[in-house]
């Protein structure tokens, strides 16, 4: 008897200290030792309610105030349920690189309203062989747009944008120094600018069709919101104000949708010699790849993955510039710094370019500085896991939502030194070049990560550039303190302000 127990007992010695030495070893070298596991420890959370789970306990506005007060009690991997969905919330950035970096993450939840509606189209709300496919094709598109060169051997996309960017500071400059909405208009400058990349085309402000697809993307983003708790219960469609938010949702996708179709009809067969936008790129793509352009299915696909595209592309970047010149406005020394590096290195007799970017490094790091600040998209977008995944020291099972507390992550301050500042310095070194730091995940991390990186930053760049090269940014009243409470919606928009924008001397 006794033998058998001594050695049972020398193996759980042995097992334990292999645990705790994986463990330590996990800890020391940034918590990438869980996949040799053979050990997981039990998710921690908090308690939730049957059936219900946590979504009554989370904050319907800013849930990623409640996520985060959680992150701090249970650590960077908890459990949580929505519904019937189990979730698991990721807030530290090596842990979120850790997991993203995992084919098993590359899956989207099916969700009823945010995935349902898309009815497997597009790329935000798919996995598998069409999301790997497409993401390649998109890319690709992207890739030959950057590559297109004008006349003068300038980048086509550059000089598009820089069109652009001058029309919303002609825009600006129209206001004098009376106080404006800055919404409307960063609104119909923004999205115009990626309709042209998108689709090829612009409209004008007195374009009512136009406004109303701008009035109906806006909407969608809210209804989403609005409808959140039928994704975990799809009968709630059925009843309360969950019914009449559900069927406007599904109306206004369809009506912008149609006005999508009617340009792809239009671009479809047209001469593609000189190809000047994604459509065109991503129309021949899938001639090459095989498409019958002509089924019905397939168009579907094509109109899901353009809007996808724009969409993702105007919503993100209209908001992050709201943020950017909300915290601009009540920092006048960040703007004087900006002027300052702008007046000594572009000189007053002409705008800043894209060429300039490297040589304007206080500037790039301004525009670092409001994209982690914004957190337009605080819990990044949900994946799900579509098999067993070691994490740490966790297993997290196949079909748990993974939601990446990006908010956290750029709120941690065990990585940004007081992390509620506006700082643009923490993105220069100390020969002022600019770095990103490993925590910096705002287009988030991995297999799925955001390819408009690039665009967003450039566009973002020469927006602020501009802006402060022409105009310095000032609250109406002198005094006033800024409201940096966000809006609800499915990306996080400011609340409706107005500045003045005061003309700079040349
Ligand atoms: C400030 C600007 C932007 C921010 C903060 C941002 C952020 C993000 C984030 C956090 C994700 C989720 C990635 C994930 O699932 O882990 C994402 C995905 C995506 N973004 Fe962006 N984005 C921005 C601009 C853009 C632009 C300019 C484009 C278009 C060129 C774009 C197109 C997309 C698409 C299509 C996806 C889905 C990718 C997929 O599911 O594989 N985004 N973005």
């Amino acid at each position: 008897m006794t033998v058998p127990m001594k050695a049972g007992a020398a193996a759980f010695i042995k097992k334990s200290a292999k645990v705790v030495n994986q463990v330590i070893k996990g800890r020391g070298n940034g918590s990438n030792g869980g996949d040799n596991f053979n050990y997981y420890h039990p998710l921690p959370g908090p308690t939730g309610f049957p059936v219900l789970g946590h979504l009554p306990l989370i904050d319907s506005v800013a849930p990623h105030l409640t996520l985060n007060k959680w992150a701090r009690i249970y650590g960077p991997v908890y459990k949580l349920k929505f519904g019937l969905i189990p979730a698991v919330v990721l807030s530290d950035p090596s842990i979120i690189a850790q997991a993203f970096s995992k084919p098993q993450s590359t899956g989207r939840p099916p969700l009823f309203v945010t995935t349902g509606i898309m009815e497997g189209n597009g790329i935000i709300s798919v996995d598998g062989a069409l999301w790997k496919e497409q993401r390649r094709m998109v890319i690709h598109c992207l890739r030959q747009l950057e590559d297109l060169k004008t006349a003068q051997g300038k980048s086509d996309l550059d000089k598009l944008i820089e069109e652009n960017v001058d029309s919303i500071v002609e825009k600006f400059g129209r206001h004098g120094e009376s106080t404006f909405d800055v919404h409307p208009l960063i609104r119909f400058v923004i999205s115009n600018m990626m309709s042209k990349i998108v689709f090829g085309r612009s409209y004008s402000e007195d374009d009512s069709e136009y406004s109303r697809q701008l009035d109906l993307c806006d909407m969608g983003s809210n209804l989403v919101q609005m409808t959140n708790w039928v994704n975990y219960f799809p009968g709630l469609r059925h009843v309360f104000h969950f019914h009449d938010a559900y069927e406007a949702l599904k109306s206004s996708k369809t009506e912008h949708h149609e006005f999508l179709m009617r340009i792809l009809q239009q671009q479809i067969y047209r001469k593609r010699d000189s190809p000047s936008a994604v459509i065109d790129f991503y129309i021949k793509e899938m001639f090459k790849n095989e498409y019958n352009v002509d089924d019905p299915a397939t168009r579907n696909q094509m109109i899901h993955l353009l809007a996808d595209v724009f969409g993702s592309a105007s919503d993100t970047i209209k908001l992050t510039l709201k943020w950017a010149l909300l915290h601009l406005v009540a920092r006048p020394d960040i703007q004087e710094k900006v002027q300052y590096e702008l007046d000594s290195v572009v000189g007053r007799g002409r705008n800043p370019t894209i060429d300039d970017m490297f040589a304007l490094p206080y500037t790039t790091a301004t525009v670092l500085e409001a994209n982690r600040m914004a957190n337009v998209t605080p819990l990044g977008l949900p994946h799900w896991t579509l098999d067993d995944m070691p994490l740490s020291y966790y297993l997290i099972p196949k079909g748990t939502m993974i939601i990446s507390l990006l908010y956290a992550v750029h709120m941690d301050p065990n990585y940004w030194q007081c992390p509620v500042l506006f700082m643009p310095e923490r993105f220069l070194d100390e020969s002022r070049n600019v770095v990103k730091p490993f925590q910096f995940m705002p287009y988030s991390y991995g297999q799925r990560n955001c390819f408009g990186e690039h665009l967003a930053e450039k566009t973002l760049f020469l927006l602020i550039a501009h802006i402060l090269h022409r105009f310095t940014l000032e609250y109406p009243t002198e005094g006033e303190e800024p409201d940096f409470r966000p809006m609800p919606g499915f990306t996080v928009s400011p609340r409706i302000y107005k500045l003045k924008a005061i003309h700079r001397p040349n």
